[in-house]
């Protein structure tokens, strides 16, 4: 993917004065940032800046208290995940959200399935679906799981769990997907694989932005075109990683005084 320049483009997706509060406490105070198409965003920032809460709110999982969410012109603020994938945007979660009984062929099945509209067929007559088995199988091949959708989810490793959490994501076939710490409590050689197969499956794919929340500054520097760094709530810094990276009050403020990364915080 490469971004377009922002001037005079209409964004892909962006939040304008969004305010998000939970009872008296304000989770996300007046954020506002855009998503331009061909962009890759990290989203950055302290445990308990609001980072998973903004997601949630782009993601049309929970509506602003304050303030506007649009996607392609579209005011999208709570619509919900399923609603918001039928329009083209969906993400994948913190923590990975399999069932653990099921294989990766059943699992793409469910995802590709809502997407085709095919909910309430029971397994048996997915599983005779030509159709939607081509289309899980091709996703499985672009996230490097093909050798192993007849594994049960719980069988296969933290990394691979990671990829089968975003091959969901995928199957719905979104022009958007957002991801909430998609390497998290995967091993450092284990991150950059991931990252790779997702950059070059979102290529691939046609998909036109990714925003990520993610702590490994490593990664961060590696894949973003732009940094939206958080704390308590507000919007620090929005900026390209080299002037992020330049700025050692910006680094400090988002990783505290631990040195290059935030592994194991969320
Ligand atoms: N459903 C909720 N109810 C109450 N407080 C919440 C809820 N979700 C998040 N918070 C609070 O909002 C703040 C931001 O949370 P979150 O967005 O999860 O932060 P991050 O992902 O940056 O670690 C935290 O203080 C958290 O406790
Ligand atoms: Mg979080």
């Amino acid at each position: 993917m490469q971004p377009t320049p922002a001037a005079d483009n209409d964004p892909l997706f962006e939040a304008i004065n969004v305010s998000k509060s939970f009872g008296v406490f304000k989770a996300l105070r007046d954020v506002s940032f855009r998503v331009d198409d061909g962009e890759f965003v990290s989203v950055v920032g302290p445990n308990g800046a609001g980072k998973t809460t903004l997601v949630n709110v782009v993601s049309g999982l929970l509506r602003p208290t304050i303030g506007e969410v649009r996607f392609m012109g579209r005011d999208i603020a709570g619509i919900g995940p399923v609603e918001l994938a039928r329009l083209g945007m969906s993400r994948a979660f913190q923590l990975v959200n399999i069932f653990p009984a099921l294989t990766v062929r059943e699992t793409l099945a469910v995802a590709v399935a809502s997407r085709l509209r095919r909910i309430g067929n029971p397994f048996r007559s997915l599983r005779r679906d030509d159709v939607l088995q081509a289309d899980v199988e091709r996703v499985a091949e672009v996230l490097g799981l093909r050798a192993r959708l007849d594994a049960v989810a719980s069988a296969l490793s933290q990394g691979e769990k990671k990829l089968l959490d975003i091959a969901s994501a995928f199957a719905l076939n979104p022009s958007v997907i957002l991801l909430d710490e998609p390497t998290s409590g995967v091993s450092s050689g284990d991150k950059h694989a991931i990252m790779e197969v997702l950059v070059t499956a979102a290529r691939a794919a046609g998909v036109r932005a990714i925003v990520q929340v993610e702590h490994d500054m490593d990664l961060v520097e590696r894949y973003s075109h732009r940094i939206v760094a958080l704390q308590e709530g507000t919007v620090l810094a929005d900026m390209v990683p080299a002037a992020f990276f330049r700025d050692p009050a910006m680094i400090s403020a988002v990783i505290g005084t631990r040195p290059k990364t935030l592994g194991g915080m969320h």
